[in-house]
């Protein structure tokens, strides 16, 4: 399911293997700054980066990618999990590492890569993405890559000990010409 998958522009998305695992990828998993709208909790090691990628890899219903950058740096993940091949939906997520490759439009463009393959190649109909209201930078991305907000789903999350709403957003295949 995981393969290559090619842009026009500089952006590009690779498979993520547990052997891509580095210390400045660790680091950025725990950067507080990187991680306060995910789910990433307590500390993250090379071990457990390891086994995280190994495990999705091996499930049916998710994948994961590297994003590279002008064709060689790894400046972020994105992934599909929940898979429901029989519904044909999956849900994305999507992490830019370093905060000097924020605001250059890849998240924009990954997101819109891997929405395109998601239809040519996976066959899938629906993709969803649950965001933290706050995060206005990775509502923004989604939204330009063709998702819209579907449902708010208040008191959803736990964000800095108080309830916080999540943004449900969505983007369906026929809304790209696809079946
Ligand atoms: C949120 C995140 C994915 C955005 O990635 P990015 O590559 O910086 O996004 P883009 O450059 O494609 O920006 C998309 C739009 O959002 C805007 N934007 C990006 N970050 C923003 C922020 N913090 N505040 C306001 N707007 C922001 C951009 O200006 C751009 O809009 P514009 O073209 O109208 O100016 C990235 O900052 C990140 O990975 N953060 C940490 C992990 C995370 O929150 N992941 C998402 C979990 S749902």
């Amino acid at each position: 399911m995981v393969e290559p998958i090619a842009g026009s522009g500089a952006v590009s998305l690779s498979p993520l293997l547990g052997s891509d695992v580095t210390d400045e990828y660790v680091a950025w998993l725990n950067d507080p700054a990187a991680r306060q709208y995910t789910e990433i909790s307590g500390t993250e090691t090379i071990a457990s980066v390891t086994r995280y990628i190994d495990e999705t890899n091996a499930a049916k219903d998710a994948a994961i990618w590297r994003i590279i950058s002008d064709g060689k740096a790894h400046v972020g993940n994105i992934r599909l999990s929940h898979i429901r091949w029989q519904h044909r939906r999956a849900e994305v997520a999507i992490l830019i590492g370093r905060r000097e490759h924020w605001g250059k439009g890849i998240a924009t463009e990954a997101i819109r890569l891997l929405t395109e393959f998601a239809w040519s190649k996976l066959g899938l109909h629906k993709l969803t993405a649950g965001i933290l209201a706050p995060n206005v930078g990775s509502r923004r991305a989604f939204e330009k890559a063709g998702f819209a907000v579907e449902a708010v789903l208040r008191d959803h999350a736990i964000l800095d000990g108080a309830f916080c709403d999540v943004l449900w957003m969505v983007t369906l295949s026929t809304e790209a010409g696809r079946p």
